[in-house]
């Protein structure tokens, strides 16, 4: 029997009678259905497949028994549930948790809504969906509003659509141009049998304690494993790959930053996947303060987890009229094992978070481990010249510039150039780049405040702070309540201000401290200072770019303390270890690039031995190790020998020819032998290739194992574009390509392979 099926668009199709929503991207289907009792249930996430066999007429969700229910789309904390719920909230009367009414559905374009509301209190959700025709992602948040009218207290009808949803956030949503359709036959409100069922109560606000973006449920597998990001200042991006254990598993930044020591990424696989092959369910969440996401194996065999933003403890007041809405949650399926997984999620940021992915990053300078604090006019154009000489393209002027900051003690917030430094400010210096036909960048910390600062003097209050708290200085600085409206505005009229005065193209946006007691005694809602600030550097840097076009911005968080889909939305590359060791950076590179793409890799030569490491390595290592990301340059210059410029000058155009191929092409990250690590990269058409390899430390002699490189055309002839030699694609396939690395410690080599036919 034909079911009712609305198929809205070749995306996304709902059945009416089965309640049963399937999501589809091109490789991939993501099913769900709504329960018996309300709520939508997970039904299927993998391989495309018939959708008849997801339309069996009884739904998981109907079972009454806790091991037998289907996982929830957004847990909740009444029923047999007893797992971590993505929303949890407490009414004015002391009710806690949510019991759900399916209100109906709402498709707009590759967008679906699944609207529902509580069967007694003024609180209606929308789980929300987006999947795109080309990427394999689906995106995922949600939207929760109190709509208690403000004579709340009167029952209310459950009709309401959200449309009113406060716009406290300045994100409620907006009248929907797309079909909605009422309640699905046989899964409106159920299970109502207490006193009052049918009718809604509960006046006053709403506490939430918890508002997941999204849970996600693994199928069942014979194991998990889990991969996942940890790390530290120096170490970030170190790739954990664990057997999961049954129990829950919590990867969380309680920083009020996204955090150097984990990322909101994971992969969950069954333990068997390769780099190459093998089903990888992984999820991004796109947010740049605390979050959370709870990994759920529990003792029957299921996994599920649970994100967004927030860490456990914080509540949020939810008042009638408004709405509080989640950052996007993205997950993905694929089949190409780890790298399948990770080249997936590159074509999807370049698709749909980077703002202006095809632009070439510029190769920079940047002059912080030149001169640290002491910078001035003089010296910062005789580097400018060098860098110049090099072939760099955009040089960028480090901390120092401002204020009375001649050390880390004082002068943040202060965002007028140093007069001793620069005694006509900095457009001299800004023109004296431009006219070497480079762009000019600075560093801007804006969302911090030294003590000793004309600032802080002027507006202590302005500082994230509890007032009967000492406030811990973290690098003697504090951090500034963006969350406040006027900092805010302080904020976007300052940077406005610096970018214009001093025609800035690009600025390297720091952030060198987490949140320490944060709050605000006397707010009536002190935890929305977690989100509201957050929200606001999005939206000064959203502001900027809108005001300023040509404008690129530069994340850093004292290294990679804040990079994740949030911010990649608003920036252009990322900061991502003040670790510019070139062995250290081919393991913190290797843990970045498992969700971000080279082009937003900020990835910089400095000088040997290396500051932090004591090790000395060759220059031309130090280059093969950066130019798998954008390249930059970072060492002192002016005490480079002229052996080294010469060298550095020849690296930096050699860079420039494999720009477009390692910023936009696809990345195989191939299994060399033990001590060798090697990076692929595909032009998108497949003509032109680079290989990347590095082997830090020789052992015993051996001779390096041939690179297979498995995605080649066997059919196809390559040329060796530095040795003429030609290859066949069968013989690259299957035997492989020498990595031609010379002798001995710290051996790289690039090389380049054209398609002739
Ligand atoms: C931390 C950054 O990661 C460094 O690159 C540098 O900009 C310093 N801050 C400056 O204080």
């Amino acid at each position: 029997m034909p079911a009712a099926s609305s198929v809205i668009s070749t995306a996304i199709s709902f059945d009416t009678d089965l309640g049963l929503a399937v999501l589809r991207t091109r490789n991939s289907v993501y099913a769900l259905r709504v329960g018996a009792d309300g709520s939508p249930r997970h039904v299927h996430w993998g391989p495309e497949l018939d959708p008849a066999a997801l339309r069996h007429p009884r739904s998981p969700a109907d079972s009454s028994f806790e091991d037998e229910a289907a996982a929830d789309e957004l847990g909740i904390q009444t029923g047999p549930r007893f797992g971590p719920a993505g929303l949890q909230v407490r009414f004015a009367d002391g009710t806690a948790g949510a019991q759900w009414r399916f209100l109906g559905h709402r498709v707009e374009g590759t967008e679906l809504r699944l609207r529902l509301a509580d069967r007694r209190y003024p609180l209606t959700a929308e789980l929300c969906y987006r999947v795109h025709p080309d990427t394999d992602v689906v995106e995922r948040w949600t939207e929760l509003t109190h709509t208690g009218g403000p004579d709340d207290g009167q029952p209310d009808d459950g009709q309401h659509d959200g449309q009113h949803g406060g716009q406290r956030d300045g994100q409620g949503f907006g009248p929907g141009a797309g079909t909605e359709a009422g309640a699905c036959g046989g899964t409106g409100a159920g299970g109502g049998t207490g006193p009052g069922a049918g009718g809604r109560t509960g006046a006053g606000p709403i506490t939430v304690t918890r508002l997941d973006s999204a849970s996600w449920t693994a199928p069942r597998l014979a194991d998990y494993r889990l991969s996942h990001l940890v790390g530290g200042w120096s170490s970030e991006f170190q790739l954990q790959r664990d057997r999961l254990p049954v129990a829950e598993t919590v990867l969380t930044s309680r920083r009020g930053i996204t955090g150097h020591h984990a990322s909101p990424w994971l992969a969950l696989d069954d333990g068997t996947a390769t780099e190459e092959r093998g089903e990888v369910w992984s999820t991004a969440l796109a947010w740049s303060g605390s979050w959370r996401v709870t990994v759920h194996r529990d003792p029957v065999g299921r996994t599920t987890w649970t994100g967004g933003l927030g860490h456990e403890g914080l509540a949020w007041t939810l008042r009638p009229g408004e709405t509080l809405r989640t950052p996007v949650f993205a997950g993905l399926y694929t089949q190409g094992g780890f790298g399948g997984a990770s080249r997936a999620w590159h074509a999807h940021l370049r698709a749909h978070v980077l703002p202006e992915p095809g632009r070439d990053r510029p190769v920079l300078y940047n002059s912080w481990e030149a001169t640290g604090f002491d910078v001035d006019q003089p010296a910062q154009c005789r580097l400018a010249d060098l860098a110049a000489g090099l072939g760099v393209e955009l040089f960028v002027l480090d901390d120092g510039w401002f204020g009375a900051r001649t050390s880390d003690r004082a002068g943040l917030g202060d965002w007028t150039p140093r007069t001793a430094a620069f005694p006509d400010g900095l457009r001299p210096l800004a023109d004296h780049v431009h006219g070497l036909g480079m762009a000019f960048g600075l560093w801007v910390e804006p969302e911090m405040v030294n003590r000793d600062s004309e600032l802080f003097r002027a507006h202590p209050d302005w500082v994230i702070h509890t007032p009967l708290r000492d406030a811990t200085e973290l690098r003697n600085q504090l951090m500034l309540d963006f969350s406040r409206p006027e900092v805010e505005e302080w904020a976007s009229r300052t940077l406005d201000r610096l970018v214009t005065e001093n025609a800035v193209d690009w600025l390297k946006w720091d952030a060198n401290r987490p949140f320490t007691e944060a709050g605000r005694a006397g707010h009536p809602d002190p935890d929305r200072v977690w989100i509201d600030h957050t929200r606001a550097v999005h939206r000064v840097m959203d502001r900027l770019r809108a005001d300023h076009p040509g404008l690129r911005i530069e994340a850093c968080a004292g290294g990679g303390g804040r990079v994740d889909l949030g911010m990649l939305t608003r920036t252009d590359q990322a900061w991502i270890s003040d670790n510019t060791d070139a062995v250290d950076r081919i393991g913190i590179q290797h843990g970045f690039g498992q969700l971000f793409p080279a082009q937003t890799m900020a990835a910089w030569v400095t000088d040997s031995p290396n500051g932090l490491t004591g090790r000395a390595t060759p220059l031309r290592f130090r280059f093969h190790v950066a130019m798998a990301g954008a390249l930059g340059l970072g060492g002192d210059l002016a005490r480079w020998t002229q052996d080294e410029l010469k060298e550095a000058a020849e690296l930096v155009a050699r860079y420039k020819e494999i720009r477009p191929v390692v910023q936009r092409g696809h990345q195989y990250r191939l299994s060399g032998s033990g001590d060798v690590t090697s990076v692929h990269y595909a032009a998108p058409d497949g003509v032109e290739h680079v290989l990347l390899s590095w082997r830090p430390t020789t052992r015993f002699g051996h001779r390096p194992a041939p690179l297979r490189l498995p995605t080649l055309d066997a059919a196809a002839r390559y040329l060796d574009t530095d040795t003429g030699q030609v290859h066949d694609g069968a013989t690259l396939r299957h035997h492989g390509i020498d990595p031609r690395l010379p002798a001995g410690d710290y051996a790289s080599s690039l090389i380049r392979l054209r398609r002739l036919d």
